[in-house]
């Protein structure tokens, strides 16, 4: 037989493989082309009425699945006026609303389904900023794979997640669901989130469609108060709030989410600015828009539309294509077509989005790929998935202060009695160890008996270790009672080393969850107080969505633990944790400030032009009545062993603008115990054409030394890294001096210059 070349043969390979493999003739079926050339097939087969419905987003009753019948929803699907289902959870119901869409609706088009995954969808993991103190993105990327596995498996293709909102503020309540106060550690996560859901192929049937929200500048909400205005300068829009949104569109992210509030006055849904402007033409991105909750008719209510058909006009010719909600599209949009205020152009590049999405998702081909009973049975709920939630629970949890090196719990320590005591012990419901997103809407896909218990876990393996252990419930609801504090003051008594689980209720963040303070309630640190009268060590953990303020633990408790709300393997993770089985890694991905009235706090701010270097010091930006440092600082995390850092050494003292500068230093683990660093880069632009922040995250690395090894790491910097954008709206980088900081937190580390020519 005559030799194929190897171009012959690659050929015939592939077809080879094309005829044996359906899923490759698939591939070719749903090519980019092929889904561009059979959307405009569609779309002129389409009346006004049924492109005005692929643009309108139903929201479900979540607790029982729609009462289809009450709400009709089948009959206006039927009608072709529903392009998308949200916050649905019933399974059947799911199936039928589909095969409504596309049995008998009269161009047959499936609808979406669209559903918050904020922290797990069956499985519930740690709340996405406790993730975010774990530093470990593929850890992060397969938690999200896991929860993309699971929602899709039960019919959702279309995920409200990843929030991306970077924030300066702890007392907005959605400060949980994101990944904190740095835009360069946020645009990391931002893209292992992507990743994690949408994995390579948004038309296999475990993954979905992500969507990076709330475009944008949410997390900069005046005060902190939910949905309250936002008026930040271009600088802070470009420099803080917009780097994970890019990395997010770049990383291939299929849909952004509208923000509720106004930026600079303008409401976020009619922002052509932020909508065209920056996110279509600036950043090139392809995918579909959808508002958030009714904030197409919000606009209304902003005073920035006089009526639906206003609304609509100015929203859907902004570049919103989605109306989440409020069928103010379905209302007004039509009058706004008659009214020449929207053209048939418009109307239909929303459209063509929409509909792109559905043939991405495979849907087009094969309505039903999401909603396979079997596969349902086979993919929620996995052990695995479990243990992956335990592992990225316990790498999430950080440690503040270990005194005397009371943490491990270790079976030769002096104290044998242990008493775990405070309202998180055993949480009555278990409904303290979530958030939210999973407990606040009443969704019994979430069932929080599935949460192991601090006390159901650290009971047994405590004893195990031969300690003897009791659990104390006080305090419970946030309010100690006169009897709580004397039962506390007994099991204190009778113990030899308490450990006291303290914090927030899971109810006490996400959407709607501003607070106005951050001080652990005052019957909690009571509780702290009464306990410590029995002069025995103690312990705190702390269960919280948010950096919290606890000035009399901190200087008065040895050893106090971050553990976040932790989700369903909550107390098997802190039992790894308080034991040694697992050491402390996680480092914080927001500051924890003195005090309340210290916000907004966060690492990278500019110097001001008179730095105070002590408190009192006079002509000086600082307070009269507190220092300016926080409790922990941005990165701040301990371990069981330590880690000392030398040698930090650049490849060049001076570099070219297309030159890459490398910068190394040796770790060396210098403790008794194997243990994870998280090793971080900084750089400060000495003297740029704009003040530049004291430090700017730009680089880290995870690493594992064993007690005495020590690890040369190295990282690369390029003119790209030392860019920012400048006042006439270009990035560059300045020529001069910078500044490099390498260390185990933004506010230690040791610390060179060099030049950049
Ligand atoms: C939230 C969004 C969420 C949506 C759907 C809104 O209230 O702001 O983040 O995705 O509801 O549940």
């Amino acid at each position: 037989m005559k030799q194929l070349s190897t171009g012959n043969r690659l050929i015939f390979v592939l077809l080879l493989s094309i005829f044996s493999f359906p899923h490759l003739l698939q591939a070719q079926k749903t090519s980019v082309q092929n889904i561009d050339r059979r959307v405009e097939e569609l779309l002129v087969k389409m009346t006004v009425e049924e492109k005005i419905g692929q643009l309108n987003q139903i929201a479900s009753d979540i607790n029982t699945g729609t009462d289809l019948k009450k709400d009709d929803l089948l009959g206006q699907i039927r009608a072709g006026q529903v392009g998308s289902v949200l916050s649905h959870i019933n399974f059947e119901n799911k199936i039928l609303i589909q095969k409504t869409a596309v049995k008998e609706s009269r161009l047959g088009i499936p609808v979406l389904f669209g559903f918050d995954v904020i922290h797990g969808y069956k499985t519930i993991f740690p709340i996405p900023l406790a993730q975010a103190a774990s530093w470990n993105l593929g850890a992060i990327e397969a938690a999200e794979h896991i929860a993309a596995m699971e929602a899709a498996a039960d019919g959702q293709n279309w995920t409200f997640s990843p929030m991306v909102d970077v924030t300066h503020d702890p007392r907005w309540g959605r400060i949980m669901e994101g990944a904190g106060e740095d835009p360069w550690l946020g645009s990391r996560i931002a893209e292992a989130r992507v990743r994690g859901f949408q994995g390579a192929d948004l038309s296999a049937d475990n993954t979905l469609a992500a969507c990076a929200k709330h475009f944008a500048g949410y997390g900069f909400i005046e005060g902190g108060r939910e949905y309250n205005s936002v008026d930040i300068s271009d600088q802070r829009l470009h420099e803080s709030v917009l780097p994970p949104f890019k990395a997010a569109a770049d990383a291939g992210v299929a849909t952004f989410m509208c923000a509720f509030n106004t930026l600079n006055g303008v409401p976020t849904t009619m922002s052509k600015y932020l909508l065209t402007d920056i996110l279509r033409d600036g950043w090139g991105w392809p995918g579909m828009v959808v508002s958030d909750w009714n904030s197409i008719g919000e606009t209304l209510i902003h005073g920035t539309a006089i009526d639906d058909a206003d609304a609509s006009a100015k929203c859907l010719s902004a570049g919103c294509d989605m109306d989440m909600a409020g069928r103010t599209y379905q209302r007004g949009l039509k009058t706004a077509l008659q009214q020449g205020r929207v053209t048939d152009q418009q109307l239909d590049a929303a459209v063509r989005r929409v509909l792109r999405l559905k043939f991405m998702l495979g849907l087009m081909d094969d309505p039903f790929r999401y909603l396979n009973p079997q596969r349902r049975e086979q993919m929620l709920e996995r052990p695995e998935y479990r243990q992956a939630a335990r592992a990225l629970a316990a790498e999430s949890m950080v440690l503040l202060k270990n005194g005397g090196g009371l943490l491990p719990l270790d079976k030769d320590s002096p104290f044998k009695k242990i008493a775990l005591i405070g309202p998180y012990a055993n949480s009555i419901g278990h409904k303290d160890y979530m958030s939210f997103w999973t407990l606040g809407l009443g969704n019994p896909a979430y069932d929080s008996t599935k949460v192991v218990t601090p006390a159901q876990a650290l009971v047994p393996a405590l004893e195990e270790m031969g300690f003897e252990v009791t659990y104390t419930e006080v305090c419970l609801d946030a309010t100690c009672t006169e009897k709580d504090l004397s039962v506390a003051l007994q099991a204190a008594r009778a113990a030899d080393l308490v450990i006291a689980l303290v914090g927030e209720q899971g109810l006490n963040c996400g959407e709607s969850r501003s607070v106005s303070t951050l001080e652990l309630p005052r019957s909690q640190e009571k509780l702290l107080q009464v306990v410590a009268r029995n002069n025995k060590p103690s312990v705190v953990v702390l269960f919280n969505s948010r950096p919290l303020v606890f000035p009399w633990a901190l200087e008065n408790v040895p050893a106090i633990l971050v553990a976040w709300q932790p989700g369903y393997e909550t107390g098997n993770a802190l039992a790894d944790i308080l034991t040694g089985a697992v050491n402390p890694s996680g480092k914080l991905p927001v500051t924890f400030p003195r005090r309340t009235g210290q916000i907004p706090m966060y690492y990278n701010h500019l110097n001001t032009g008179r730095p105070q270097e002590f408190l009192g010091q006079m002509w000086t930006s600082g307070y009269l009545d507190l220092e300016n440092s926080p409790a922990f600082p941005f990165g701040f995390g301990l371990s069981y062993t330590t880690f000392a850092y030398s040698g930090l050494q650049l490849s060049k003292p001076a570099v070219d603008m297309d030159e890459t500068l490398e910068v190394s230093v040796r770790v060396t683990n210098t403790g008794k115990l194997a243990g994870q660093e998280v090793v971080q880069l900084y750089v400060r632009d000495l003297a740029a054409d704009i003040s530049r922040p004291v430090r700017e995250l730009k680089g880290f690395e995870k690493i594992t030394l064993a007690p005495g090894a020590s690890r040369t790491v190295v990282f690369k910097l390029t003119q790209a890294d030392l860019a920012y954008r400048n006042p006439e709206g270009r990035f560059k980088a300045d020529p001069g001096m910078f500044q490099v900081f390498v260390g185990g937190s933004s506010a230690d580390g040791l610390t060179t210059r060099f030049e950049l020519r």
